[in-house]
């Protein structure tokens, strides 16, 4: 996002470096729920996920 890479040019001129980070943690919460299980997912949210303990 920074320097750019092939036709994605940079970034850096239109998102700020806090912003550019939100995307980065945005893709690997991404990438984490593509295998996730209910265990990953926190205790007290996990009650709301699955409707019951
Ligand atoms: C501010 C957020 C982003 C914007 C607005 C953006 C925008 C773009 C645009 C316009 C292209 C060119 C598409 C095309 O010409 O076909 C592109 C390509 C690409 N982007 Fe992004 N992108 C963003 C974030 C990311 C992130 C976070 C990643 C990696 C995790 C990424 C990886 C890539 C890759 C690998 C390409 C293809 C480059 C190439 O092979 O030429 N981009 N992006």
């Amino acid at each position: 996002m920074t320097n750019g890479f092939g036709n994605m040019y940079s970034y850096a001129a239109r998102v700020t470096p806090e912003d550019r980070w939100r995307i980065a943690a945005y893709i690997r919460a991404l990438q984490l729920s593509e295998h996730a299980t209910p265990a990953d997912v926190p205790e007290d949210e996990r009650e709301k996920l699955m409707g019951q303990k």
